[in-house]
């Protein structure tokens, strides 16, 4: 059609076409009743008009008509009901062997790190044919993640990560923008996803070359800001032990129970006296101001490399009491 106003993004990754579905529903049926109600509107007009001797009678309640008017967009609402929460569901539920990376956002660029320790700003590559999963944060204000043709939107918050998932479909290059109004330039907050053959994104990882592994670098911050003196490894430290604790639950010493996932960890490392562990005293300093978002990241990904199934498993000892009650190594979604 006109090839420089397009007025459907291109369907670039698995969820674009069921949100395309519900989008032209949702079209069909309130352009049909709008339709529908200024034609009523127009015909009754002319039919009913006032005349010379024609004198209007009041009609009384019908319990039938309104019963149908109620029931009928109570049905059709349901439909848009059921069928947005069943799309919506499916994005908010990142599959469990997606591909991990990770977004800063910030006045005004979008950080993005692979696990691999690659980094680009104002750019992502994607292998087509992986679900990938972005764990997004912002070092300032509220933004938005948005690729339309993945038909994808999410906040980028301060102080939470947020998560969004795609499955590429179609090698290319597509738009990303900002779509939460964040400052001067936010109109200025704006990249490009490109999704590649899985060759050519290996090829792609392997050309830029990164100084290390996001866990690597975490590792390297965990030991220059001294982390490693109370959170030991070997012996029995004034920290708890934090090898397999990514993904299970941690038991407080108020007594309820927490999983260790990104949010928890983030919360221990700048605000450690919000949920205590069984079994430590509330001794850890914040570092509130002193970890960026990107080292942040890092650490996380140390922390969850040290419960990945390690080739050497007696290299990672058990957790003590209290830090994983279920001890095992099973896996939590
Ligand atoms: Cu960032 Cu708008």
């Amino acid at each position: 059609m006109w090839h420089n106003v397009p007025l459907w993004p291109a369907q670039a990754a698995s969820q674009s076409g069921s949100v395309d579905l519900l989008y032209v529903f949702l079209l069909v049926v309130t352009g049909f009743f709008t339709i529908l109600v200024f034609a009523v509107v127009a015909i009754f007009a002319i039919k009913y008009r006032q005349r010379p001797g024609r004198q209007a009678t009041q009609i009384e309640g019908s319990y039938a008509l309104e019963a149908t008017w109620t029931l009928i967009p109570f049905g059709i609402f349901m439909i848009m009901f059921v069928w947005g929460a069943a799309v919506y569901m499916k994005q908010v539920q990142p599959p469990a062997d997606s591909m991990d990376i990770f977004v800063v956002g910030k006045q005004w660029m979008w950080k993005i790190e692979h696990p691999e320790g690659v980094r680009e700003i104002d750019a992502l590559h994607v292998p087509v044919g992986r679900d990938v999963k972005l764990t997004m944060i912002s070092q300032d204000v509220i933004h938005s993640f948005y690729v339309p043709a993945f038909r994808m939107k999410q906040d980028v918050l301060p102080g939470r990560y947020t998560t969004m998932w795609f499955h590429p479909i179609k090698p290319g290059t597509y738009h990303l923008f900002c779509a939460e109004y964040c400052g001067t330039l936010h109109s200025g907050m704006i990249g490009e996803v490109t999704v590649m053959e899985p060759a050519d994104y290996e090829a792609w990882l392997r050309g830029n070359a990164a100084e290390g592994t996001m866990a690597s670098s975490g590792q390297k911050v965990f030991a220059e800001l001294g982390c490693s003196s109370c959170h030991r490894f070997d012996t029995q430290g004034r920290g708890p032990d934090l090898a397999g604790v990514y993904g299970k639950p941690v038991m407080l010493d108020n007594g309820t129970t927490v999983q260790a996932d990104e949010n928890y960890i983030r919360e221990s490392i700048i605000n450690p006296g919000t949920k205590i562990v069984a079994g430590f005293k509330p001794i850890m300093p914040t570092y509130n101001g002193i970890v960026t978002e990107d080292q942040l990241l890092s650490l996380i990904s140390y922390i969850k490399s040290l419960s990945q199934p390690q080739p050497a498993e007696q290299s990672a000892p058990p957790a003590p009491e209290g830090n994983a009650p279920n001890g095992g190594k099973e896996k939590v979604k």
